[in-house]
């Protein structure tokens, strides 16, 4: 089975993804897109962002990277959100391939920004939530480097800011992971 793993974030235009620990926006569409997409899945976070989330998210594998080598999640797992602590992002993918078989040959890494940063180099796919506007915030997201990034979906949204759904995918994604099958969509930017 091939696996690909990919980006679910939002970001500003400025690039900003969070302040204080929090989204600096409420889009319920955007959560609704989140909760739908990611459902039954394997999530990778970074210990701030599993933290500011408050607890593990439900029908979903929850891998939380610290360099504690104690850290005990707070609260803990449960039957229907276990939670899974590794040290690096790298422990976090095999961890999470090796479970392919239960949730899915897509694995999504959900923030935040150090762990963005660091996991741009393993990601086959970007779902982005561009909000148009900028925002005042303490963590952030790289753009997509257009060289390495094709845009292959823009869906525009007004309610209750203006944002746009884009999807980015590598363009030697047909190689990486040894997914041959997959027929890159064309580029629309
Ligand atoms: N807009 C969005 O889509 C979105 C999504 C997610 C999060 N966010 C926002 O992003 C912010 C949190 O992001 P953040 O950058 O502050 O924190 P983060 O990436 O969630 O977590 C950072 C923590 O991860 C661990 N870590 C980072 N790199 C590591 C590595 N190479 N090896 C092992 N552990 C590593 C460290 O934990 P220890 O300190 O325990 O060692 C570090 O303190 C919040 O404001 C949140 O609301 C936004």
């Amino acid at each position: 089975m091939s696996i690909m793993i990919a980006h679910i974030v939002a970001a500003a235009k400025n690039g900003v993804i969070g302040r204080d620990g929090q989204l600096p926006w409420s889009i319920p569409e955007d959560m609704k897109w989140f909760r739908e997409r990611t459902r039954g899945r394997a999530l990778i976070m970074g210990r701030k962002t599993f933290e500011a989330v408050e607890h593990p998210l439900p029908n979903r594998l929850n891998v939380v990277i610290t360099r504690q080598k104690d850290y005990r999640p707070k609260p803990s797992d449960s039957p229907n959100a276990p939670v899974h602590v590794v040290q690096t992002i790298e422990e976090a993918i095999e961890y999470c391939k090796a479970r392919a078989a239960q949730y899915q040959n897509e694995i999504f890494i959900i923030g935040g920004g150090e762990i963005y940063h660091q996991s741009v180099p393993y990601v086959d796919t970007i779902y982005l939530t561009r909000v148009h506007r900028d925002y005042l915030g303490d963590a952030f997201y790289p753009d997509p480097d257009p060289n390495e990034f094709r845009l292959v979906e823009k869906i525009d949204r007004h309610d209750p800011v203006p944002f746009s759904f884009e999807t980015w995918i590598r363009r030697d994604a047909k190689n990486k992971n040894g997914d041959s099958d997959r027929e890159p969509p064309d580029e629309i930017a």
